[in-house]
């Protein structure tokens, strides 16, 4: 047993009262990944495949919308905003909801060395029919706020795809780990422990859900920008103190509880990190499966880093959750291969 079937029934009832947006293809499958084992000579490795929840390219941010956009429906929103860099998977993912959900998208996009020529999300964010509001980054969030009291004044009701309801974005992955450990129990494999790219929602709500249903499994969270991971580990439990509330479970969580590291990060945003490129074509080759270079290449790189360190048997599970970003492996052609 990898974790108490009573308390899984009951955060599952306590999930089933929010308000949820139809934007997601779940549960997404749970891939065994036999050559991938093979080639690292490590533990069984399977991967969560969150790339695959089906909204435009897919990724963790459909998954987090499900939740997070309940409030803009039941409110009647009308505009999803959100402002971030040209390679944001963020904003794609905004603009593909609201064609998804009826509503307009206004993004709110730096002139940045990604934004031209037009390619991977950028792109996506154009196709997907966005209005796409470009700025100087010095001003860039005074220009969105800006752009939403316009909006307001226009009479529209805009929500702030990163801000709004941001705590359900975390409460999406409590529900993400059960569903997890649902397909694990089914296929008879106990993870020892998941991995994944992330320095808020997700982990934090990974972590919600472990605890909350019982499973022993840890869950580590790597890194895409070299911080402090101190300071990361406090923001993580603020914010799963937080979801665990908004959920209605009695549940506070400390710095200690999280699993944090930088090491397989690099400084900048969207910097390639050395061993990016063999990771990726490492799984690829053996599983047909595709990384991308901000995010997910640089959290394998952390798994396969702790793989060889021998932290796992061969007889172990471990888990990588795959977070999606595949948009952004077509804006990164020059820096891989060129
Ligand atoms: C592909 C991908 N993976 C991981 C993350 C990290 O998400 P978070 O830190 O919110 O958990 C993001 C965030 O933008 C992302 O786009």
């Amino acid at each position: 047993m990898i974790y108490d079937l009573g308390a899984a029934d009951h955060l599952r009832q306590l999930l089933s009262v929010f308000p949820r947006a139809p934007v997601a293809h779940l549960p997404t499958p749970l891939d065994d990944c036999p050559r991938l084992s093979e080639v690292l000579a490590g533990p069984r490795i399977w991967i969560k495949r969150d790339d695959m929840t089906g909204l435009a390219l897919g990724g963790n941010k459909a998954r987090q919308f499900v939740f997070s956009l309940g409030p803009a429906i039941s409110q009647g929103c009308d505009y999803l905003v959100h402002g971030a860099d040209s390679q944001s998977n963020h904003s794609c993912q905004t603009a593909a909801a609201a064609a998804k959900l009826g509503m307009k998208a206004l993004l709110v996009i730096p002139r940045d060395p990604k934004s031209y020529p037009v390619n991977g999300n950028l792109l996506l964010d154009h196709l997907l029919g966005a209005q796409v509001k470009y700025v100087f980054s010095a001003i860039a969030t005074e220009e969105k706020k800006n752009a939403m009291a316009r909006l307001r004044e226009q009479g529209h009701k805009p929500y702030d795809t990163s801000v709004d309801g941001a705590a359900l974005r975390a409460v999406a992955y409590a529900e993400g780990a059960l569903e997890l450990c649902e397909q694990a129990e089914k296929r008879g494999v106990e993870p020892t422990a998941v991995y994944v790219s992330s320095s808020t929602h997700t982990l934090a709500g990974l972590v919600v859900g472990l605890r909350a249903i019982g499973s022993s499994t840890r869950a580590f969270g790597m890194g895409y920008r070299v911080e402090d991971e101190e300071q990361m580990r406090r923001r993580l439990a603020a914010a799963a103190t937080e979801c665990a509330s908004v959920i209605g479970l009695d549940l506070v969580f400390a710095p200690e509880d999280f699993e944090v590291n930088c090491q397989f990060a690099r400084p900048g945003f969207g910097e390639l990190s050395r061993t990016s490129l063999e990771t990726m074509k490492r799984v690829a080759e053996t599983e047909g499966i595709l990384l991308d270079p901000v995010y997910t290449a640089k959290a394998m790189d952390g798994l396969i880093g702790h793989i060889r360190e021998g932290r796992y048997g061969r007889d172990e599970s471990v888990v990588f959750l795959h977070t999606g970003g595949l948009p952004t492996l077509f804006a990164y052609g020059d820096e891989l291969f060129g």
